[in-house]
């Protein structure tokens, strides 16, 4: 299934690139907002399209092969958060406009085969990278208490200490190696109508461990505090969030940017889809989006 670029309008309305600007994609995804930004920048500008997802990077090469040749696209795998320190940086000059898309994109989840989806049986990786410490080495180590303040503090999940319970009494008697084998710990201390049955019993346990995993609060903190080193003076970030979590890390974030004099709110409340972006694709429902000009 392709990915549909979420807030798209709202989103060129905000980084307004302009011809010759140079913008950074810092989660390029399949391309969606990338595609639009190049449109914007012209034949005189540049996008760097950065991904943690090699498998999005590969796709992307050929995807925009020609954008490539002519120069006006440049790919880069690893993560936005490395983009402030010089020594991995591959920026060559302060970019005139940033925007993350938090999140995944669907394919993603569906076809990446690295255990983010709990509805495929895969090894349960959880990472992009093979140099990162996969979840199933990481349940060996944590406690009983971490996997509990891991499920309440990263989604909200109600029946974190029932939940990390399931999963530590499992994984003492054989080591979870597999997505199937957790969403059985998950599903069987869950009461029948988990949620109504609106969501699948798994779900936030899936999320919390994907955000502790790849420490992704952490890495948008990070680039956040790390924006006048990436941003020209007047260059706009905008980040579209889809999690509580992550909105009040970039409210809070852009607040302190805009009291040390650093930066302009532009959004004093967080936009929203339109009931039509909403109806056409439902995995826009809980996004936000929040903008910020460095001054
Ligand atoms: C929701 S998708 C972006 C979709 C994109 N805007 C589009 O329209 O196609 C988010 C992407 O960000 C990537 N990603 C997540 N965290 C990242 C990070 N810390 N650094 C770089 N890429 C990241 C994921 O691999 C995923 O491909």
């Amino acid at each position: 299934m392709s990915h549909i670029p979420v807030l798209l309008k709202e989103v060129m309305n905000y980084l307004d690139p302009k011809p010759g600007d140079f913008i950074i994609d810092g989660t390029f995804g399949e391309g969606g907002y990338t595609s639009e930004i190049l449109k914007a920048v012209d034949s005189s500008g540049t996008v760097l399209a950065v991904d943690l997802s090699p498998v999005a990077i590969k796709n992307g090469k050929d995807k925009f092969k020609k954008d490539i040749e002519s120069g006006n696209l440049i790919f880069k795998q690893g993560n936005f958060s490395e983009l402030g320190d010089s020594f991995v940086s591959p920026l060559i000059e302060k970019a005139d406009g940033l925007v993350l898309d938090l999140g995944f994109s669907s394919s993603e989840i569906e076809d990446y085969g690295r255990g983010f989806s709990f509805m495929r049986d895969e090894p349960l990786l959880m990472t992009y990278e093979d140099s990162k410490e996969p979840l199933r080495d990481a349940l060996r180590r944590l406690k009983k208490d971490e996997i509990e303040k891991i499920l309440r503090d990263y989604s909200g999940e109600r029946f974190a200490r029932k939940i990390a319970e399931s999963i530590w009494e499992t994984q003492r008697k054989k080591p979870i190696e597999t997505t199937f084998e957790l969403v059985d710990a998950v599903k069987k201390t869950l009461p029948k109508n988990y949620e109504m049955g609106r969501i699948h019993p798994a779900t936030r346990t899936f999320l919390a461990f994907r955000i502790f995993i790849n420490d992704e609060l952490g890495a948008l903190e990070k680039i956040l505090r790390d924006s006048e080193h990436i941003l020209k003076h007047g260059g706009r970030i905008v980040v579209v969030s889809f999690q509580s979590l992550e909105d009040k890390i970039v409210k809070n974030e852009f607040k302190n940017i805009e009291k040390t004099g650093k930066g302009k709110i532009l959004t004093k409340k967080p936009i929203p889809p339109d009931r039509k972006e909403i109806l056409e694709n439902r995995r826009s429902r809980s996004a936000k989006l929040r903008a910020l000009e460095v001054l």
